[in-house]
């Protein structure tokens, strides 16, 4: 185990930015872990880093970057109708679903291919497809930061929402994410009802459904609309879904009424982020190596050197027409650091 100064993070968060660390290392034992943190550097800030596909940075990290490392798929229970698969936070999300598929453990096809590791996937409650981790978690195991004491969170304790948890919010940066139990089904509930998945299997010509088949309609579908980070650095949507109340949707549908909108709840209503920027004239915008992407305007782009200052400014921008032109407020998904 080594600390690394002044290390180049480009290669490791998927929006390639080129900024340094004042110190990085590796831990793949919470030993390690707990050493990393006793550690007494010149600085004292300490950030856990998994894939790097959600978090923006806008400058050089001025403290020590701690890559979690920790590995390891566990069989730990299972009853009459699940199977509790414990899973270690530095392993690959999409290597983990492919593993759970392979072993007919269902639950988590509709979450395939979203990039980063297990550790992240309860920090922001990841969702695609009509699905989020929320619905097939049991629990998770957390070493607090400060004490070093290891704690056990049921899905309660972590308070999901729409891309939120205790752990971007109350609890931020108090926690490291040691490992996740998920709760998966003998007999798969398969949910083929969003978006395009039903279009997509019949376009396979998938005979009889299986979670096989939905992952790879959810492969072929994302993998159509989003860009690949190791071709385009992005780090997916930039900014929520936003959620307005039904009066203000009201008022709003008058003058645009065009626009696509879901129902929350009888008070509420979610309109797309991606329609709404559109609507600004953003999607296909491109400033130096900054842009927005032109098949999904939802997702900010970095073309080859964009700087995370850039890429700010330009969310910064957009938030600014999508609030002049809607009156609606804009809430950032990715992590600024
Ligand atoms: P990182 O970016 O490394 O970290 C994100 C945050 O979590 C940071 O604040 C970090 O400090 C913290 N963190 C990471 N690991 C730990 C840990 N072990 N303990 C405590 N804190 C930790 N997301 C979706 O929900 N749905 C999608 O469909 C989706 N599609 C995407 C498509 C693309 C092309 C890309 C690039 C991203 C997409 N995302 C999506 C976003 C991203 O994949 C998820 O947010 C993912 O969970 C981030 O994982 P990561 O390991 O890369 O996290
Ligand atoms: N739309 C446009 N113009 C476009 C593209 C989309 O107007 O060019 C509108 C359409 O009305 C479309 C709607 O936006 O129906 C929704 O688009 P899409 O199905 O691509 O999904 P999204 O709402 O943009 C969300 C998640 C994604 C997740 C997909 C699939 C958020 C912030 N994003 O995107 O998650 O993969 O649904 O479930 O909720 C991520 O979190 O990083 C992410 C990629």
């Amino acid at each position: 185990m080594t600390i690394l100064p002044d290390f180049s993070l480009k290669h490791y968060n998927t929006f390639g930015i080129d900024v340094n660390t004042k110190y990085f290392a590796a831990f793949s034992t919470i030993d390690e872990l707990k050493e990393l943190l006793d550690s007494q550097l010149s600085t004292n800030t300490k950030f856990i880093l998994g894939g790097g596909s959600n978090i923006l940075f806008t400058k050089n990290f001025d403290g020590l970057v701690l890559k979690n490392e920790l590995k390891g798929i566990e069989l730990v229970n299972e009853d009459a109708n699940h199977f509790y698969v414990k899973t270690f936070a530095g392993e690959n999300w999409h290597r983990f679903v492919s593993y759970c598929i392979q072993h007919n453990y269902a639950g988590l096809e509709n979450l395939s291919l979203i990039p980063g590791n297990v550790g992240a996937s309860p920090m922001q409650n990841i969702g695609a497809y009509g699905v989020e981790i929320k619905d097939v978690f049991e629990s998770l195991e957390a070493l607090k930061k400060s004490g070093k004491t290891i704690h056990n969170f049921s899905a309660k304790d972590c308070e999901f929402g729409y891309r939120e948890s205790v752990f971007k919010r109350k609890y931020k940066d108090e926690f490291v994410i040691l490992n996740v139990t998920f709760r998966l089904n003998k007999v798969p509930v398969f949910n083929t009802s969003y978006g395009a998945i039903e279009q997509e299997l019949e376009k396979m010509k998938v005979q009889e459904l299986s979670i096989q088949a939905i992952s790879q309609a959810v492969i072929n579908i994302r993998s159509s609309k989003l860009p690949n980070p190791k071709q385009i650095g992005n780090a997916g949507s930039f900014f929520k879904n936003p959620t307005i109340s039904f009066t203000e949707y009201q008022t709003l549908q008058q003058v645009h009424t065009l626009m696509p909108h879901y129902k929350v709840d009888d008070l509420h209503i979610k309109v797309p982020a991606a329609w709404l920027i559109e609507q600004c004239g953003w999607k296909g915008y491109k400033n130096g190596d900054a842009g927005v992407h032109i098949n999904q305007p939802l997702v900010l782009v970095n073309y080859a050197n964009a700087t995370g200052k850039e890429i700010y400014n330009l969310s910064e921008e957009i938030k600014r027409s999508v609030q002049n032109k809607f009156g609606i407020e804009l809430e950032r998904e990715v992590n600024i650091i």
